[in-house]
Order: C-alpha cells, then structure tokens, then sequence
C-alpha cells in the first residue's frame, strides 16, 4: 500500500500518531484477513468437497439430456437422408447402457424408489419411473443392435433405428424433468438429515466403484466428442441469430415456430 496516497496528511502528523496509525492499520487488516479465513470456513461448512444425493443425480440427467440432443441429431440425419456416422449412435446408446441405465437408473432403484414406496410418498410416480426405466432399457437393447454394422442393412433399419431413438426421447424428456422437480426434492422427506448426507456419499463411492475415478467428468468428455463428430457441440450455434430477435414488422406473417430450421442453417455456415 502507497501509505502517502493513502493519507495524504500523513507526513504532517508527528511520530506517536503515526505509530498509533500503524498499530490500526495492522489491527484492521487482521481483521480483514481473519474475516475472509472465517468466511471462507463457513463457505467450506455449507460446500463439502462431496455433491449431494440430488446434486449428483440432477447432473446425471445432464449427462442424459445431452445425449437426447444426440439422438435427436443422429434422427434429423435419417430424416433428412444425410449420412449418419453409426458410431455415435453406439458410443450414445453405449453411455446410456453403462451410466444411464445400469448406475443412475439403478441407484434409484436400489435407494430411491424403495424409500419411498415404504414410506407411500408419490407411489404411483415411482411406478410409472419404474416401467420407464424397463421400457427405456428396451429401446437401448433394440437401438444398439441396430447400430451394430452388420445387422444395419436398409431403409427399414434407419426408419426403426429413428423410431426408438424417438420413442427413446418423448419419454426420457418428461421422465427426467419429473423426477428433477417433483421426486429429488422430495428426498429428504423419506431420508433423515444424516441419512440424507450419508446417501450423497453412498453415491459418489457407488459411482467410483461402477464408472471408475472422476467417472462423471469422463462421461461428459465422451459426451462432448459425440457432439463434436455430429456438428453439435458448439453452444453458440443454438443462440437465435439477431434476425430473428428483432421486432415483428407490421404485416409480417413469420411466428416463433417458423424458426425450427436455424438450427440446421447455423450448422451450415461453421
Ligand atoms: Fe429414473
Ligand atoms: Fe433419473
């Protein structure tokens, strides 16, 4: 600190009261500095270095949603008769076997539903999640032997391989939305505090134990090359272009729902 700048009228002040100024000085920026060390506790007691059970599990849907955006390209590629490199419906439906299905989709089979079909809290939502998540297990079985190459043969093959990777999307979307809103905030109602802290750990070893170490950021990168291969990962390509953001002129016929090709054109343009 420039202590002439700082007090200007310092040099005027004789030697006792710039002592004493010292002494203030010193005791303030221990203050200051014992201020933000017990903030900075504080914040570490409300941030453990572990995620919490919903946390963790709303992050998952992340996961899938992303995959749902791969999907939806991979079936705009079949539509409009472009290529559609096989791989990246088997690398998606390869994640969604392994992460989606056979970890998240099991922890809440194995610490979820039971919790709260016992304590008959949202029973009947918890048996519909149920039959989805056989349903969607289904469809992933089905879609990845169609993405095998050599049963992938004609138009018959990519009209079914869109069908279920369709179907695949019309149920994961509400699926997962409804459990994001109505059953993780509900955990802690079937869970007690401790419990509740105990599940977020439980969690977080069953991840290690299935996907490995630092098993959720490896999803994500797997993820990412997928959209990277598809033309999707830039996020930047979504924003609606200004044309579209400016005020409808008089007369003008154009609605939101005429912009669905955007997406397509933006590609087009990288
Ligand atoms: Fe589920
Ligand atoms: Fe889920």
């Amino acid at each position: 600190m420039n202590v002439s700048r700082a007090f200007p009228g310092i040099h005027r002040l004789g030697a006792g009261s710039v002592l004493v100024l010292g002494f203030l000085l010193l005791l303030s920026g221990c203050d200051r500095h014992g201020g933000r060390d017990a903030g900075r506790a504080a914040t570490m007691r409300e941030q453990p270095d572990g995620v919490s059970a919903p946390e963790d599990l709303m992050r998952e849907h992340g996961v899938l949603r992303r995959l749902l955006l791969t999907y939806q390209e991979c079936i705009r590629r079949i539509d409009a008769r472009e290529e559609l490199p096989l791989q990246t419906v088997k690398d998606s439906a390869d994640i969604i076997h392994a992460f989606v299905e056979g970890y998240h989709e099991k922890l809440e089979e194995d610490y979820l539903f039971p919790r709260f079909e016992k304590a008959g809290v949202l029973v009947d939502l918890v048996k519909t999640l149920r039959m989805q998540h056989q349903a969607g297990r289904r469809l992933t079985d089905d879609i990845l032997r169609l993405a095998n190459d050599e049963s992938f043969k004609g138009p018959d093959d990519r009209a079914r391989l869109a069908r279920d990777m369709r179907e695949f999307i019309r149920m994961y979307g509400p699926h997962s939305a409804r459990e994001d809103t109505v059953l993780f905030p509900t955990i802690r109602q079937v869970y007690s505090p401790r419990e509740f802290d105990v599940l977020g750990d439980t969690f977080e070893d069953k991840e290690r134990e299935v996907v490995g170490e630092a098993g959720f950021e490896k999803m994500v990168e797997k993820v990412a090359d997928i959209e990277k291969t598809l033309g999707i990962y830039d996020l930047g390509q979504f924003t609606p272009t200004p044309d579209v953001m400016a005020p409808a002129k008089a007369g003008s016929t154009q609605t939101p729902d005429d912009s669905s090709p955007r997406v397509s054109d933006a590609r087009g343009q990288r």
